[in-house]
């Protein structure tokens, strides 16, 4: 299946370029945050930053309203990136409708995403971002770094640089 087909009302497939990308995490304060700072940046690159909407949100509340995690920036940062000032929100029925392309970061928020969508078409938006990883890349998701040392929060940002790289290649053509 390729990301860049969707039927349309009339049931005939319609080639449309994702362009709102969602990235989903648990908490939003590690993994998703940081995709969507990187995606951002790869854009920028690009030259393509207007041409999408970018967000990202946590399948749990505990987090909503924060700033992401402070070891989270500190890795960024030490990459080059800067916090764009997203605040922590949950993942809700309607970014369904709102958005093309929905990656969480890992196969347990992949279900929980799955399990609220209710139609093909709304399973079929939602893509797992080792999707985008390198082919021989040893992680099969995005590790959850919260419980880790500073380390983790490296390798996070190292594996979704490499993702997003791919993922913008993907959708830039
Ligand atoms: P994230 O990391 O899902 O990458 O934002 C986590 C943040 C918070 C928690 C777990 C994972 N938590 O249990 O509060």
């Amino acid at each position: 299946m390729s990301i860049h087909t969707k039927a349309s009302p009339g049931g005939q497939p319609e080639s449309a370029a994702p362009r709102r990308i969602l990235f989903v995490c648990l908490g939003n304060i590690c993994r998703s945050p940081a995709a969507e700072i990187i995606f951002n940046a790869v854009l920028e690159a690009h030259g393509r930053r207007a041409a999408f909407e970018v967000d990202s949100c946590g399948m749990g509340a505990w987090h909503v309203g924060q700033k992401p995690d402070a070891r989270m920036l500190a890795a960024l940062q030490r990459h080059g990136y800067r916090w764009g000032g997203h605040r922590a929100r949950q993942f809700r029925r309607a970014d369904f409708a709102d958005f093309d392309l929905i990656i969480p970061q890992d196969a347990s928020n992949r279900e929980d995403i799955l399990a609220l969508a209710r139609s093909a078409e709304e399973r079929a938006r939602v893509q797992p971002m080792s999707r985008w990883f390198l082919p021989d890349c040893r992680f099969t998701e995005v590790p959850d770094p919260y419980w880790d040392g500073e380390r983790g929060f490296d390798t996070v940002v190292e594996l979704l640089e490499e993702a997003c790289t791919r993922l913008a290649e993907d959708l830039l053509g």
